[in-house]
């Protein structure tokens, strides 16, 4: 009997999970309902203090965490050994401390694909948005600036025949390109790590330097990863080389942009308008100077933003947890 309530105990232990949010509720659901899974949860709609995600976490065999929650060695040693497997709900996953998770031999489960469209058409509408001054026009609606048809009025810039620069031309950056295509865009620019010819051929993008593409892009859309060698990648400089007339999107992480000198940029008309759905940072603070810009767009983190997105990524997270825990393969698992 003894032998079989340490047993009991121990798979009980196998499966002890702790979830940093309240979550879509088919995720909460697989894993409560998974046999011999016990689910904690900071059930909340706001991010869990970090004194409760360490408390959270200690002596807990998976983790199910969001892009705002930072993972790193504190967090890791709170846990204790028994960690095995930390999903994240996102396909972004410079939140985690990937070399400690890697020495500790924890596996990780991300959501890669099933936000690509959420996230790219998200991005279609930001770009639509600032370059033809949607929320600046709807707000003279409102106010009453509107007192006739004007034919100098909120005019902006169109997508026919330009030229279109995505940095970072990965799952989103081609799924962002194939919805800009049909707007009659000229040419595609890309950069990264290099030249991929098998995703550019579909719309025959050309692998160019960062500086070659703001210097010609008229619409630049970031979609890279955050990376030692993206952050602050978009800066004075970067800015300085785009034309007086181009737009800037960013649906990355706020901290590939340099934000001061985006704010230099679109104050002083260096550029033209830009969109932004990611900050540094999040939320941005309401007396942030950016916001008081009429040529600046700013979203809240709402590129995967679509109940059915959000569910089936939900669903995902909870499976990466459960097939790591389990020791089987992990629909999504992230190779260290
Ligand atoms: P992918 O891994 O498919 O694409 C990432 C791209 O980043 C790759 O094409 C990679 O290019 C590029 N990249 C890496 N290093 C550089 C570099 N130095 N310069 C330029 N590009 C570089 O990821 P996804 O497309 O699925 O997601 C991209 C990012 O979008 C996520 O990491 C996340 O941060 C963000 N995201 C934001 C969302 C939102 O709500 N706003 C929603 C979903 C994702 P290469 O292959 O050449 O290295
Ligand atoms: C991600 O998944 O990385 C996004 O930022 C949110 O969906």
């Amino acid at each position: 009997a003894v032998a079989g309530a340490r047993a009991a105990r121990a798979a009980a232990a196998a499966m002890s999970v702790f979830v940093t949010r309240r979550i879509p509720a088919e995720g909460l659901q697989l894993l409560s309902q998974a046999s011999g899974c016990r689910v904690r949860q900071w059930d909340s709609e706001e991010p869990v203090p970090r004194a409760e995600l360490l408390a959270g976490v200690a002596g807990t065999r998976g983790l199910l965490c969001l892009l705002s929650d930072r993972i790193d060695r504190e967090v890791l040693d709170a846990a204790g050994p028994d960690l095995k497997v930390v999903s994240t709900l996102s396909v972004g996953f410079d939140h985690l401390a990937l070399d400690e998770i890697k020495k500790r031999g924890i596996r990780v489960g991300y959501t890669p694909d099933v936000l690509t469209d959420a996230t790219a058409e998200l991005s279609v509408a930001l770009l639509l948005s600032a370059c033809r001054r949607l929320p600046e026009a709807a707000e003279q609606v409102k106010s009453g600036g509107w007192t006739t048809w004007k034919p100098l009025w909120m005019c902006g810039y169109g997508l026919s025949d330009s030229t279109v620069g995505i940095i970072g031309l990965g799952r989103i950056g081609q799924a962002v390109a194939r919805r800009l295509k049909p707007f009659g865009v000229r040419k595609f620019l890309y950069t990264g790590s290099g030249p991929k010819p098998e995703s550019a051929a579909e719309f025959g993008a050309e692998f160019v330097p960062l500086t070659r593409l703001a210097e010609e892009s008229d619409f630049v859309v970031v979609t890279c990863a955050l990376t030692p060698a993206t952050q602050g990648m978009c800066n004075k400089d970067f800015f300085g080389r785009m034309k007086k007339t181009s737009v800037f999107v960013n649906t990355s992480r706020g901290a590939v942009v340099n934000q001061e000198d985006l704010y230099e940029a679109l104050a002083h008309g260096q550029i033209a308008a830009a969109g932004l759905d990611v900050t540094t940072p999040e939320p941005l603070p309401t007396d942030h100077p950016l916001l008081s810009l009429k040529n600046c767009v700013i979203l809240p983190h709402i590129g995967s933003a679509t109940y059915a997105t959000r569910s089936t990524m939900a669903v995902l997270a909870a499976n990466n947890l459960l097939a790591g825990l389990r020791g089987e393969p992990m629909p999504h698992e992230l190779k260290l």
